[in-house]
């Protein structure tokens, strides 16, 4: 066991089962010792604790290389998934493939049927009297904001999470050939919806990513597939734990649901330091290319190094009082969608998911009551999110109708 009262006990493992209690005493307790810590676990890696460590190597891909695998321990894979393991200059060109998609603007689309749907959800959920919050919104909104943002029926978007889920675990466990399979079943869908839409253009990212070019040559079936893998991995199960956590945070920081209900221009900035205090993504995984010096500490080529963004979002140098849920928090400028040339695609689909469900329930179940105020966070993952949310709803659902 590495985690001992809440300090490390020997190396640092953010795959510890017990760090999930005791996750934001303990890394700020390693912290204080070192901006960037040596572990002699998965073969050796080490972990950029502090704000400016981990801001510092993310902006410099040259150095950091995400080629190989961005966990730790590694991933064997037969795809490579895209744009988040390669590199500039391959990298830029398969991320300008989806990225005017993914703006601000380009999500708008989804946020009218997202929100029915939620609506919808929350209406079967408040009938039933009580729900768990993280199968019960957490998970069933992510993999629909996917499909629509897609391009393809929300109903298919639950397919594609369950075909990249097995894909992940049948490469962790070394079996390419259920990996091979999935990879075909894919393709034939993406197929399929390109018929149905011969004639739509670019409009969508899965026509997008269909007619797409890297190096002045058409994608080929194998990088199709791991470009829209890659946008499944990384939408799902952070943006599932994001909104479990948030809902957490309205219901159990003091005073913070009766502001939102009055000031719902509050629900971003809650959003954010809810993302910042809590970081879905707990790290990710980097190989250094050339012999460099982070923070003080030579790292060698050929090491590994791991960004611990539930580190820096609470360095104190950057966010005064960093353990408290501070909304508006003063200059929020945390690292939770990453930073650098790989920051998050995702960002503005992860923000739009967020805020529709805080508005909707915030409107619909104001009054849902946790039935534990003690978070069971799921343990042993590189992401941060809780295992159950059972919540009842005391008062009758407010009216659906408006807005
Ligand atoms: C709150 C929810 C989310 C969080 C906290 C989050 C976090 C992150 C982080 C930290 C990175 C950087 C990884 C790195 O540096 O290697 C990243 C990359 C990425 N995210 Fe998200 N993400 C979220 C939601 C989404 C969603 C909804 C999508 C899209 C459907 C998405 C798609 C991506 C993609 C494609 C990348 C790779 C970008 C690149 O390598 O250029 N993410 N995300």
């Amino acid at each position: 066991m590495a985690v001992r009262n809440r300090e490390f006990d020997g190396d640092f493992d953010h795959l510890d089962p017990e760090l999930s209690s005791v996750m934001n005493e303990a890394l700020s307790a390693l912290r204080d010792r070192c901006a960037v810590a040596r572990s002699e676990l998965y073969d050796g890696f080490w972990a950029a604790l502090s704000y400016g460590a981990v801001r510092t190597a993310a902006s410099d891909a040259q150095t950091y290389s995400s080629t190989g695998s961005t966990f730790i321990p590694p991933v064997k894979v037969d795809i490579q998934v895209a744009p988040s393991d390669y590199d500039p200059p391959e990298h830029t060109e398969f991320r300008k493939i989806i990225q005017k998609f993914f703006t601000r603007s380009g999500v708008a689309a989804v946020e009218a049927p997202l929100r029915s749907l939620v609506r919808a959800r929350l209406v079967e959920l408040a009938a039933a009297g009580k729900s768990d919050f993280v199968p019960g919104l957490g998970r069933y909104a992510p993999p629909l904001a996917i499909a629509l943002a897609m391009g393809l029926p929300p109903e298919d978007g639950e397919k594609f999470v369950n075909w990249t889920t097995e894909m992940l675990s049948s490469a962790m466990a070394g079996d390419f050939s259920t990996n091979r399979r999935i990879s075909k079943v894919m393709l034939d869908y993406a197929a399929q919806q390109l018929d149905a839409r011969r004639d739509d253009g670019e409009s969508a990212v899965i026509t997008a990513i269909a007619n797409g070019r890297v190096a002045g040559r058409p994608l080929t079936p194998t990088e199709k597939v791991g470009m829209i893998r890659g946008l499944v991995l990384a939408g799902n199960e952070s943006a599932a734990n994001s909104i479990s956590t948030m809902l957490y945070h309205i219901a159990t920081v003091a005073g913070l649901r009766e502001r939102l209900i009055e000031r719902p221009e509050l629900i971003p900035s809650m959003i954010d330091e809810s993302l910042r205090l809590e970081s879905p993504l707990i790290g990710i995984g980097r190989t250094v290319v050339a012999d460099t010096t982070l923070a003080g500490q030579s790292l060698r080529s050929g090491e590994r190094l791991l960004f611990v963004f539930n580190s820096a979002n609470h360095d104190p140098e950057i966010f005064p009082q960093p353990e408290e849920f501070q909304c508006p928090r003063d200059r929020n400028s945390h690292l939770a969608f990453g930073f650098g040339v790989h920051r998050c695609v995702g960002e503005h689909l992860a923000l739009l998911q967020m805020r529709i469900i805080a508005e909707e329930v915030l409107r619909l179940v104001p009054d849902y009551r946790l039935d534990s105020e003690h978070p069971e966070w799921a343990p042993g993952r590189q992401f941060r999110g809780l295992a159950r949310l059972p919540v009842t709803f005391p008062s009758r659902m407010r009216s659906t109708r408006g807005r």
